[in-house]
């Protein structure tokens, strides 16, 4: 089994749910050789609300590409989207913790900081500026359709729907062209908003060219993770607000405490067949991705030991693979005035960059 790359691999077979318009996807095939052609050509962004703690599925389906793409060289930027987060709350609780505990957890895990611009949405002004001009280019109707916000919207503890819910994925696009990011690896889940954000640049593209003819932004492209989906210890989406994850940082006796409570079945014989019994699967695969082995092959080795040696076997694994990453957490944890200073010179760049591209924008709507 190969480490995370970048990409899904060519010729995967691919789910009636996703996107309908193949070039919302990344070119599956060749992308990985393009980016070690010309790195440089490329500039990804992404990001995870302050809501709480990465856990092992954000490791395994986003953290690992992330680095991956920038040792091969491309630019990256990480966007700490604070103002997405009272989309679906009244309020951001313990929004200083979350978003500093988020970049320790990206700096153990690999992103390396001098080359990343690290910045949280709100000390960017001229990205929010963005939406002006973005939202008078979506109809009322096309927000409304957007069906991860419909979802959202189902799921949200809120009576009603504030309008911030219902234009986040027009800000999201604003998060993505400020630096003319190409590139956006994303669950699936976000294809929609990457749909939003193309439509955005083509628009404005379309309805305010330069004078001679050249257009402001790219039109990005998701990247969606190779690595299978991880689901939680209840069963469910593996999701930090469920309390069914193991966070990245939390300690052995913790995860073998979570891993040992999650849900199985009572057959002796353990294999991996992620339809039929997805929630012994799901820590065969997890114990795979740890040791980067197939997940058969973990299967076959437990053979007849049952559910208690699949747990004991998941616990091990997996406290193995995070020893160093959390020795360096808890290193990084110590030093909150590093990780403040991260975030101060993330957001110098990023308003360095933004500040540009809405003079640009201003510029060709004839406003400045
Ligand atoms: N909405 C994304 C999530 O919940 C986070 C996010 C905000 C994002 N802005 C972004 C992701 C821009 C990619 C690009 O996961």
């Amino acid at each position: 089994m190969t480490t995370a790359t970048a990409t899904a691999t060519a010729g995967e077979p691919t789910d009636p749910a996703d996107h309908a318009d193949p070039n919302v996807r990344a070119d599956l095939s060749d992308l990985d050789a393009g980016i070690r052609r010309d790195p440089a050509a490329h500039r990804v962004l992404t990001g995870d609300r302050p809501t709480g703690p990465l856990h092992l599925g954000h490791y395994f389906g986003s953290l690992r590409n992330r680095v991956h793409l920038q040792r091969l060289g491309v630019e990256m930027f990480l966007v700490i989207p604070d103002y997405q987060v009272i989309t679906d709350r009244d309020v951001a609780d313990r929004l200083a913790e979350h978003t500093e505990n988020l970049v320790v957890d990206y700096l153990a895990t690999g992103i390396d900081a001098e080359r990343a611009t690290i910045f949280t949405h709100s000390s960017v002004p001229a990205l929010n500026q963005l939406l002006l001009p973005f939202l008078s280019l979506v109809s009322v109707a096309e927000l409304h359709r957007n069906p991860t916000v419909k979802d959202e919207i189902a799921h949200s503890s809120q009576a009603a729907v504030n309008g911030l819910m219902l234009t986040y994925p027009v800000h999201q696009a604003a998060d993505i062209l400020f630096c003319k990011a190409d590139l956006v690896p994303v669950g699936k889940d976000q294809l929609p908003h990457l749909e939003v954000a193309r439509t955005v640049a083509r628009r404005f593209n379309e309805r305010y060219p330069h004078p001679d003819g050249t257009t402001v932004f790219p039109r990005p492209r998701a990247l969606l993770s190779a690595a299978p989906l991880l689901l939680g210890t209840d069963g469910g989406k593996m999701s930090k607000s469920r309390n069914n994850s193991v966070p990245l940082g939390a300690d052995e006796d913790t995860t073998a405490r979570l891993i040992k409570g999650a849900k199985t079945d009572t057959d002796r014989r353990i294999g991996y067949d992620p339809v039929g019994r997805p929630e012994v699967s799901n820590l065969v695969l997890l114990t795979a991705l740890c040791q980067d082995r197939a997940p058969e092959e973990v299967a076959e080795e437990i053979g007849d030991g049952g559910a208690a040696a699949l747990k004991r076997t998941a616990v091990e694994a997996v406290n193995e693979h995070l020893r160093p990453i959390r020795a360096r957490r808890a290193e990084l944890a110590a030093d909150r005035g590093h990780i403040r200073q991260v975030l101060r010179t993330g957001s110098e760049r990023a308003n360095a960059l933004a500040d540009t591209t809405l003079t640009e924008v201003r510029a060709v709507m004839g406003s400045l």
